[in-house]
C-alpha cells in the first residue's frame, strides 16, 4: 500500500461517514447532538490533514510552481477545522444543520481536488519505493487504517 492508496482509502471512509451524518441530520433534535457529530469528525479529519501535510505534500514542496496549490490545500485543512468549530457554536438548530452540511461539502470538494490534482503529482514525483515506505509510516500512524 502506498501513501496515496492509504490517503484515498481514508477519503472513502470519511465520505461514507459524511453521507451517514447528512442522512441523520433531519432527525437530530438538539444543537448539542450536532456539536457531538462535529467533534466526532474533527479529530480524525485533523489527523488525516496532518499526515497529508507531513508525509505527502512535503514531497511537492520543492516544486515551486506547485507552491500556491499546496498553500491553498493546506489552508483548506485549517478552514475545515474552523468550519466545524463554528457549527459547534451555533445555537439555532436549523442553522447548525445547514452549516454542518456546508462543512461536509467543503471536505468533499477538498478531497476531490486532492485526488484530481496533488495526489497524481505526488505519484509522478516520488519513486514507487518511497511511496511504499511513506505508506508504511502512514499506516503505523493512522487510526482509521487499523
Ligand atoms: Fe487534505
Ligand atoms: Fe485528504
Amino acid at each position: 500500500m502506498t501513501i496515496i492508496d492509504g490517503l484515498v482509502a481514508e477519503h472513502r471512509v470519511f465520505l461514507m461517514l459524511f453521507d451517514q451524518v447528512e442522512h441523520a441530520l433531519p432527525g437530530v433534535k438538539t444543537v448539542e447532538e450536532i456539536g457531538l457529530l462535529c467533534r466526532l469528525l474533527e479529530a480524525p479529519l485533523h489527523d488525516h490533514g496532518g499526515a497529508e501535510t507531513d508525509l505527502a505534500y512535503i514531497a511537492l514542496d520543492h516544486i515551486l510552481h506547485q507552491k500556491n496549490h499546496l498553500t491553498r490545500l493546506h489552508h483548506d485543512h485549517q478552514e475545515i477545522d474552523v468550519l466545524l468549530k463554528k457549527v459547534e457554536a451555533i445555537k439555532d438548530l436549523q442553522k447548525a444543520r445547514t452549516q454542518l452540511k456546508v462543512a461536509l461539502d467543503a471536505c468533499r470538494a477538498h478531497f476531490s481536488e486532492e485526488e484530481r490534482t496533488v495526489f497524481p503529482l505526488i505519484e509522478k514525483t516520488l519513486q514507487p519505493e518511497t511511496l511504499q515506505i511513506l505508506g508504511r509510516v502512514w499506516k503505523s500512524q493512522s487510526h482509521l487504517a487499523r
